[in-house]
């Protein structure tokens, strides 16, 4: 089974070494990087504290790759004109952090940004349904969101292609993210993502000589028909 949209690896910087944050993000982009994907977590919504808009202000001179941000915070709303101000490309927020998704989408969109959903594991693809038209990206969660390092929840397989069959052939990414390698990269591909966002895998160790094996090693497993 093949992708019908194009592959992007989005490393995450939460697994980068924060001293030399610059440094890292550069590195992962000359290392074969699509997007970066910038993890913002506020200890409310989720049991950790990340970064803010200042943090990912200071990286966004270091390319001009796509900025896909995924907010893990509650409420969003407040906060979306800053994200777009400081150089996001993506917004993503959560269905569970708030009661006015349809709001905050429209949002993001009126901020010339595209919008994103996510669904943490325990939340139902029915309950973005209704508001399909609105998104450009949805993101699976693999597993509780918080923290960089877990396990794949092998239940996120069966989400992928419910939320691949909700997508159908709108102009949609449907992103994963979660415990991402290249041991379970193509049975993800296979399920219907093609935004796969991988932390541990690609930073682990935080050796920039990796960083290309790394990301190829993902890729070419999301690539690999009938292995
Ligand atoms: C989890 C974050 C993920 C995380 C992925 O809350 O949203 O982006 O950094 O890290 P790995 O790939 O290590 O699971
Ligand atoms: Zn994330």
């Amino acid at each position: 089974m093949t992708a019908a949209r194009p592959l992007r690896i989005a490393p995450s910087i939460l697994s980068a070494d924060f001293s030399r944050l610059g440094d890292e993000v550069d590195a992962v982009i000359a290392a074969g990087a699509d997007y970066v994907h910038v993890d913002v977590m506020d200890g409310h919504f989720v049991p950790n504290i990340s970064f803010g808009v200042p943090v990912m202000k200071s990286i966004r001179g270091v390319t001009d790759r796509v900025f896909d941000v995924h907010l893990m915070i509650a409420p969003t709303d407040p906060y979306l004109a800053d994200f777009a101000q400081a150089g996001a490309d993506i917004i993503t927020v959560h269905a569970e952090a708030g009661p006015h998704l349809h709001r905050s989408l429209q949002a993001i969109r009126a901020l010339g940004k595209k919008a994103g959903v996510a669904l943490n594991p325990a939340t139902p693809v029915a309950a973005i349904q209704h508001v399909i038209g609105d998104v450009d990206l949805v993101l699976v969660m693999s597993v509780n969101p918080g923290f960089g390092g877990q396990s794949f929840i092998p239940e996120s397989l069966n989400k992928l292609r419910q939320a691949k069959a909700l997508i159908g052939g709108r102009d949609i990414d449907l992103e994963v993210d979660g415990g991402v390698t290249a041991a379970n990269a193509r049975d993800i591909v296979a399920a219907g993502a093609n935004v796969l966002v991988a932390g541990s895998s690609v930073f682990g160790g935080n050796d920039p000589s990796t960083y290309p094996g790394r990301i190829k090693a993902i890729r070419d497993a999301a690539t690999t028909l009938n292995a």
